[in-house]
């Protein structure tokens, strides 16, 4: 029989579970960040985990079984600090000291070192100064009412992924949610668009607001790469928008095989790449932080909803992701994750249809797909006049949606519409 090599287990398993725990305890949207492989210095304040027990084949820790033994060495560490009768390290009514720095060994071994803190900044800086001072944790106060001018602080310092980030809608969302205080992975096939776009952001919000991370979301090995690089710099997650989309129009009589794969490739099994990557990560840290709700969100379209005449293989791959949709929200409820779709119109300014080049208006011109139309305007005009609310979707109208499905607790299996009454639900 061929013997297996007994490898050191992969730290970075253990990461999610860490965040959860924090999470849990604090319910505050914490960034763990990973230092470089090779730290054996033991900062004095830190929480050992040794996951010893936990080990599951020659490679690999059992997570359920280590979510124990985390929680277990948590509850160890607050009572090393607090001697009997003595407040649990420092316990007020609203606050309590928790360590920044979390070991992860195996027996004798170590194999990985988190810190955690608050933000993307404050975390590296605490890192690379291997600064191991107690953490405050004040859990935010019970919200006793609703207050719809703050929506947007849903989303302060939650980690958010947008796969498709690098332009158009996409672009949108990642600017928007960094502008509200999020920290956002910009993760495209186009990564120098990413990068631009994270420079950019960066220097605007004045902390790191975008990181961005190369991935072709049809691709099963490109995707798990992206999330273990995603789990490695920051811990975790807390929402993830699968946004990539493509289009290629095209009637049933004449398109080509490779051309309906490349849109079914992209826009469906992509985001059920997505989904299923997410989903193992948020199940993760669901092991340490039940209570901790997250969010699975896919932008969708009007053609998920309607029949798109000659645009099939785009509208098929819209309407199955639908499918998709309502059938994860039915399996992953159990770990506390929401599931839900945006139905956009058409967002008439972006690349898509306005790239001078390769836009649809272009292309619709020059096909004579609009009867006759001799201008841009007169495509767009004859678009815009579809839509009961006589104009285009906008980034605000998108965005006002994804803060309602991301606040909204009581709700998951669902597709908003956001087409100005051009489709109404039935
Ligand atoms: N533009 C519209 O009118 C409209 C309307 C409704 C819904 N949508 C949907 O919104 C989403 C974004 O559309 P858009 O108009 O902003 O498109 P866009 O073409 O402007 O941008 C799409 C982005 O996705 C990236 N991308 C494409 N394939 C990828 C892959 N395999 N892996 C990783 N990244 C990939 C591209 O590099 C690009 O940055 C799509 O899902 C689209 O179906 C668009």
């Amino acid at each position: 029989m061929e013997k297996t090599e007994r490898r050191p287990a992969d730290p970075t398993a253990m990461a999610p579970l860490i965040r959860g725990l924090y999470l849990h305890t604090g319910r505050y949207p914490w960034v763990l960040m990973q230092s470089p492989p090779g730290e054996t210095q033991i900062p004095s304040e830190a929480l050992i985990l040794d996951i010893a027990p936990a080990r599951y084949d020659s490679h690999s820790v059992d997570t359920e079984y280590a979510a124990k033994i985390l929680q277990d060495a948590y509850t160890a560490w607050e009572f090393d600090r607090a001697p009997a009768g003595v407040e649990a390290a420092s316990r007020t009514e609203r606050s309590k000291k928790v360590p920044s720095c979390v070991v992860v060994k195996e027996a004798d071994a170590v194999l990985g070192m988190y810190w955690i803190d608050r933000d993307f900044d404050t975390v590296k800086a605490r890192m690379e100064s291997k600064n191991d001072a107690l953490l405050t944790e004040t859990p935010p106060p019970p919200r006793l009412g609703f207050n719809a001018a703050h929506r947007a602080e849903v989303v302060k310092n939650k980690i958010v992924l947008v796969t498709g980030g690098a332009q158009g809608i996409g672009e949108i969302i990642v600017r928007s949610l960094a502008a509200s205080g999020a920290l956002v992975f910009i993760a495209d096939r186009n990564l120098e668009g990413a990068q631009t776009l994270a420079v950019d952001i960066n220097a605007k919000e004045k902390r790191t607001a975008g990181i961005p991370l190369a991935v072709n979301v049809a691709d099963e090995a490109s995707v798990e790469a992206l999330f273990k690089t995603l789990v490695t710099t920051a811990g975790g997650l807390d929402i993830c928008i699968s946004n990539a989309g493509v289009l290629k129009a095209g009637s049933v009589l004449y398109q080509s095989l490779q051309d309906f794969t490349f849109v079914t490739d992209i826009n469906y099994t992509g985001f059920f790449l997505i989904a299923k990557h997410a989903g193992l990560l948020f199940r993760e840290q669901h092991r340490t932080a039940p209570h901790w709700k997250t969010d699975l969100i896919q932008i969708n379209s009007k053609s998920g909803l309607k029949g798109s005449n000659k645009n099939g293989a785009y509208a098929g791959g819209k309407f199955g992701g639908i499918g998709l949709i309502q059938s994860f929200a039915l399996e992953l409820v159990d770990y506390n994750i929401k599931v839900n779709a945006i139905c956009p119109g058409n967002f008439f300014d972006g690349p898509l249809w306005s790239d001078p080049e390769k836009g649809l208006f272009v292309q619709y011109l020059r096909s004579g797909k609009v009867p006759g139309a001799r201008h841009i305007a007169d495509v767009k005009a004859y678009y815009e006049a579809k839509v009961p609310m006589k104009r285009g979707c906008t980034g605000p109208d998108v965005m006002r949606a994804i803060y309602y499905i991301i606040e909204q607790e009581y709700e998951t299996g669902q597709a908003v519409p956001v087409t100005g009454g051009q489709v109404m639900l039935h």
